[in-house]
């Protein structure tokens, strides 16, 4: 196992729900930092309410991650600079897929900098598996009933088919 290079990482995100591509940006920074923080926003400012509580999306995560051993989960409804820091954090990871999510990540960088210069973000590129596979993107198959297997965790595919399916 190669060494990791210390301090606390937090991977942020709505989460609603978390896909399969999620949880392998998770795990990656697992490997690279002693430990990760999953901090899962309780109601997302740009985006519609969600679908599942913070509480459903935390325990699905939670149940994923069980046995990486530096990986804990927590819901916040702060600044994102502000929970890292309260949790002593020294990054942010994030995971990115096409060059569309590249502006949005751009802004919010630069939105973190300015806010906390000594918090650095790293981003990982997904991998080519799951770069097509989104939260939303999935609630949309689920309503109409397309086959989520393999893309999200089985307990969330079960929960979406509660949910969503018309
Ligand atoms: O999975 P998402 O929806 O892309 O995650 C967005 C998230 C949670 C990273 C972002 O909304 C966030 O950081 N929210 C907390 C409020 C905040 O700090 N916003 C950015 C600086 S103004």
């Amino acid at each position: 196992m190669p060494e990791r290079n210390g301090g606390t990482a937090i991977c942020p995100g709505s989460y609603d729900p978390v896909t399969m591509g999620h949880i392998d940006i998770i795990t990656r920074a697992s490997r690279v930092f002693d430990n990760v923080l999953v901090g899962v926003v309780n109601q997302p400012v740009r985006k519609a309410k969600t679908l599942f509580d913070a509480e459903e999306r935390v325990a699905f995560i939670e149940e994923q991650v069980a046995e990486l051993g530096n990986v804990q989960v927590k819901p916040f409804g702060t600044l994102l600079v502000d929970f890292a820091r309260e949790h002593g954090a020294t990054a942010i990871v994030k995971g990115l897929r096409a060059i569309s999510d590249f502006e949005y990540e751009f802004e919010m960088n630069q939105l973190n900098r300015k806010l906390a210069p000594e918090i650095e973000s790293v981003y990982l590129m997904a991998a080519p598996e799951f770069s097509f596979l989104s939260s939303s993107g999935i609630k949309e198959l689920a309503t109409f009933g397309g086959d989520v297997t393999g893309l999200v965790p089985d307990r969330v595919s079960a929960r979406l088919q509660e949910e969503l399916k018309r």
